[in-house]
Order: C-alpha cells, then structure tokens, then sequence
C-alpha cells in the first residue's frame, strides 16, 4: 500500500504553535504526517488525541500509540468531535486542532476502494466502509435522475450533470453500475465537453466521494463545535482541497474575526458583536517546489485562527 506524504507540513506547524505541554487533536489523522511531526514537538506532559472514520487510518494510529502513551486514538467521524473531547475530559482545554481534509493517497490509490477512475474496483468511495450509509454503487442503484444530477452539479460542479445522470439510468437498465472503470466509461461516453488534462469522471467521481461521505456537513459541523473545544488562545488549522470546502472554512473565520453579522435593529449583547477569531493568514498555498513533489498539494489552502481569549478584542 503507498504512503501519504503529508501537505504544508511546515506552514502547518508554524500556525499551530505546537507547545510541549500542550493539547492538541488531529480530525484527520490519515496516515499520520501531521500527527507524527505534532508528537515530535509535544514533551512527555503533552496530548495528541487522534481522530479518524477510515479503519485501515486508525489501525496505524493505534499502532503508534502502542509505543506512545501521549496518543489516544478514535475511531469515528470529526463531527462527534465535541463528544470525543468531553469523553476525553479536555473541553476548553485544546491548544489546536488540525483538520487536514479530504481523502488520504492510501484511499485514492487502493482499487478496492472505489475512489479512483484511473483503476477499476468496487465502486463504493466510504471513507467508513463499515458504515450503515450505502456507498455510491448502492446508492446509484436506486437514485432519481434528478437526485443524481443535483448531487453532480451541487457537489462537481458539473456542468452537464443532467446528461451524465440520464446516461448513469440507462446504463443501469442494461446491468447493476458497480464498478468504478464502468461508471468512468459510462461519465466519459456522456460528457460532451472533456477538458484539457482533466479525465472527464474527474468531476463526477469528486460528487460522489463528497456526497457518500457527507463531507461538507461535516465540516460544518465541526465548525460549529470548534470553539466550546478550544482553550483560550486555542488554534485551528484547516486544509482543504477544493472550493466548496474552503469557500465555508473562509466564511467561518472572517465571521469569527468581525464578530456576527446581526441584522440591524436587534438588540445584541457586546458579546455577540465582540471578535472571537484572529486570523493566522489569509489562505496559505503549497509553493512550487511542493508541488513538484506532490501533486495532491497543487489545489491544497491552509487557514487558520486563534481563538482569541475572552474579554480580547483583537
Ligand atoms: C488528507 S488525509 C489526512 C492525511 C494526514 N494529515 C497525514 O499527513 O497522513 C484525510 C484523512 O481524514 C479522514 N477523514 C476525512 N473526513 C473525515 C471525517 N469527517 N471524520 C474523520 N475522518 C475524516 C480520511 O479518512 C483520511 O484518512
């Protein structure tokens, strides 16, 4: 199986200010790059709590954490991320957390995944494959062509997602879609447009690997938990590798940093308008040299925040 090569491993670091004593949670703990460099900043006072919904992920965590007693590891989705730190007793207490979003190259590049167009295997793409939540070739199986398409544009921004759905229905007539290779001929057959050094499912693949995984509800939902989590002075960092992720992640902070936008007339409390977020930057990008060496950097962009200690502002 191939490795991870962690992205803006240092300009991640530098925004989380790792201290030794500190408290720290990687949401994402993949094949551990982040993590591993967090351990080696951390002294032996100091907590890594790492989170992972991908089993084969968690089977390395706790691989490491046998030969760690800094590192605790769960299992499940970072969007139960206020109840594994409450279970963990560090509510308020966590220095930084790290979510490095999206898939790991070990889920990209293992067939028997289902993620990739480039190989043909199952086609299922669940971060979680032990979830109840079916995987795309179950879900295709039933779907309406209007669902389909909504799932393609809203999430692929797809361009030509009603065609792509009509051509994914008839398919289904003639044999069950579950394979990745047919779905990739079936999307490449439909596409009218393909663009320049682009593979024409690359779209489609992306909604649906968003969609199964409910990836931007969950973001979501770690954002609104964030702050009970952090201590004062707390830092988030978040990575993310397309538009719709980041899109949510700006607005997240530049909302926190101005304070709430209420509307006019409201009576409001100082509180309420007061700042909770200074920013660490404003979007930081791999530079060349990194993304020479990883490709899966080139779309990658890092923000981060501090959580600013009450009665500050700013
Ligand atoms: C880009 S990789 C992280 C790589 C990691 N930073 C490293 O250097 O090895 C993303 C990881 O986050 C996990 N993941 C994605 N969304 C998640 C979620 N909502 N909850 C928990 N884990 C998630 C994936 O299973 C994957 O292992």
């Amino acid at each position: 199986m191939s490795g991870h090569l962690p992205v803006l491993l240092r300009e991640t670091l530098d925004v989380l200010a790792v201290r030794p004593e500190g408290i720290y949670v990687d949401g994402t703990f993949g094949r551990g790059g982040h993590s591993k460099a967090i351990l080696q900043r951390l002294g032996p006072q100091g907590l890594l709590l790492a989170i992972d919904r991908d089993p084969e992920a968690v089977a390395v965590a706790r691989e490491l954490a046998s030969r760690d007693a800094r590192l605790r590891v769960e299992h499940a989705p970072f969007s139960r991320l206020a109840e594994l730190v409450r279970r963990h007793e560090l509510e308020g207490r966590v220095d930084g957390l790290l979510l490095d979003l999206g898939v790991s190259s070990p889920q990209l590049d293992t067939p028997e995944r289902g993620f990739g167009f480039l190989w043909d295997g199952p086609l299922d793409m669940r971060m979680n494959p032990q979830s109840e939540t079916p995987g795309v070739a179950a879900w295709l199986a039933q779907a309406g062509e209007g669902e389909i398409a909504e799932v393609l544009r809203d999430y692929g921004e797809e361009r030509h997602a009603r065609r792509i759905a009509r051509a994914i229905l008839r398919a289904r007539e003639e044999a069950p879609i579950e394979r990745t290779g047919r779905l990739a001929e079936i999307v490449a057959a439909a596409h009218p447009a393909w663009e320049k050094g682009k593979h024409p499912a690359t779209r489609s693949f992306q909604a649906l690997r968003i969609f199964v995984n409910r990836e931007l509800d969950e973001l979501d939902r770690v954002l609104a938990d964030v702050e009970g989590v952090l201590a004062p002075g707390g830092r988030l960092a978040v990575i993310s590798f397309h538009s719709l992720e980041d899109r949510r992640v700006k607005r997240f902070f530049k909302r926190g940093a101005k304070g709430d936008e209420l509307p006019r007339g409201l009576p409001v409390t100082a509180d309420q308008q007061r700042p909770r977020w200074r920013l660490l930057n404003r979007g930081l990008r791999a530079g060349e040299l990194e993304v020479a060496e990883n490709p899966r950097s080139r779309s990658a962009v890092l923000r981060a925040g501090e959580k600013l200690a009450y009665g500050e502002n700013g």
